[in-house]
């Protein structure tokens, strides 16, 4: 397969065939790196049914677990192997560079049809000396070995500098030579901190890209945590340096902070498509039932400001916006509910409400109401909002029954 653009040579990639130059393969972790995060640890059905999903999402790759991590995350990888043996997305392992490791991914990922090695090691100075306590040409004789183990196992092989964005740029450009000489289809550049801001993104991707002989072979992937709130910031800074896949989970689940949130990046790209004119596979109306499946498997919600799928992500309380929503929806919504999954924006009615909101939803309750006991309704809504945070139909229904005539 091909892969032709001005700025990449012709990439050969074992599981996509050809591919458009401007498609960003999406890399799903939620079920690795989201599980990882302390309380959302899941069992083998429960890891099933949120890769079923994910493939219905349209998830390109689904990284499944860590093998060598305990027999249940080998027999998770082995079982959604066996899943997806006829077609679906590419089943990724995640192995160190121990031998051990990557013997344990191969077998997991076996049954798959297609199959991917995923390898690390971290590349940064502080990684190097106080967490391996390794050379740095150690590190690199680790590069090799890793990926040609790898390579001997699965032809589609990922390899990653755990704590790339700390990584000294010449020594980053080495390992990267170094993988993809011993035959990594991937090249993943994680800010596994959260550190990184967009313009160091933008930075290393492309000094990276321009100056690795090779590089023009291989996807370019990037994989960012929210310590500081830039996950997606800092993806999107990748995939316009060059990256072409994206690591990500659903609800942004993930280590400390969390991951880049699946979601949000796919409604960035869509949403915003006049600036950043890439495909992907991602059946956006699908995000919704996604994030709320995985919500009910673990336990917890996201938080109700949490973009695209958060309870107010298409809610609106004040008087000014709920005016303007009733005229024209896209005064105050960027993309529409049904595009991700919820069947319509809400009208909150609270204190910040006013007439027109309040009038429409005596409208679709039912109610037709006159001058006067509309101003005498508002008015005992506006009291009764002062004292409780939001106002339910059925407080409706209550404040005016006595006073109107239903239709
Ligand atoms: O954040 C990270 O560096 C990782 C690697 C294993 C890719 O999750
Ligand atoms: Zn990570």
């Amino acid at each position: 397969m091909a892969i032709t653009h001005p700025s990449f040579g012709t990439i050969n990639h074992p599981s996509f065939g050809t591919m458009d130059p401007d498609r960003i393969i999406v890399f799903d972790t939620t079920l690795r790196d989201g599980e990882q995060s302390p309380g959302f640890s899941m069992n083998l059905e429960e890891k099933i049914r949120m890769a079923e999903a994910l493939h219905e999402l349209g998830a390109d790759v689904l990284e499944a677990g860590f093998p060598i991590a305990s027999i249940g995350d080998f027999e998770s990888v082995h079982a959604i192997a066996q899943k997806f043996s006829k077609d679906g997305p590419v089943v990724c392992g995640l192995a160190r560079t121990a031998p051990g490791d990557i013997a344990r991914a191969a077998e997991a990922i076996k049954p798959a049809a297609r199959s991917r090695i995923h390898t690390f090691v971290s590349t940064s100075p502080l990684h190097m000396r106080v967490k391996l306590r390794m050379e740095p040409e150690d590190v690199l004789a680790l590069v090799t070995s890793s990926v040609t183990a790898a390579r001997n196992a699965t032809a589609d092989v990922e390899w990653s500098a755990e704590d790339g964005t700390r990584t000294e740029i010449d020594f980053l450009c080495r390992c990267v030579e170094a993988a993809i000489k011993a035959g990594a289809t991937t090249i993943n550049i994680p800010d596994t901190v959260g550190y990184a801001v967009p313009e160091d993104m933008a930075n290393i991707f492309s000094t990276v890209r321009n100056r690795v002989p090779g590089a023009e072979r291989v996807i370019f992937s990037t994989h960012n945590h929210n310590d500081l709130g830039l996950a997606v910031a800092n993806t999107i800074a990748a995939i316009r340096a060059g990256a072409r896949q994206v690591e990500c989970t659903i609800n942004g689940i993930g280590e400390r902070a969390g991951n880049a949130s699946l979601e949000e990046i796919a409604m960035v790209l869509r949403t915003r498509h006049d600036a950043l004119p890439f495909a992907n596979g991602v059946a956006t109306p699908n995000i919704l039932r996604t994030s709320r499946l995985l919500a009910t498997i673990t336990g917890f919600d996201v938080q109700p400001n949490k973009a695209i799928v958060g309870r107010n992500a298409f809610a609106h309380e004040s008087g000014i916006h709920q005016d303007g929503m009733l005229k024209d929806s896209s005064t105050y919504e960027i993309m529409t509910p049904e595009s991700v999954g919820w069947t319509k924006s809400s009208l909150v009615l609270g204190k910040h409400s006013g007439r027109a909101a309040f009038k429409d939803k005596l409208k679709a309750l039912g109610y037709d109401v006159g001058d006067n006991a509309m101003n005498d309704a508002f008015k005992r809504f506006k009291d009764l909002a002062d004292r409780k945070k939001v106002v339910y139909d059925e407080d409706i229904v209550a404040l005016v029954d006595d006073e109107v005539v239903r239709a």
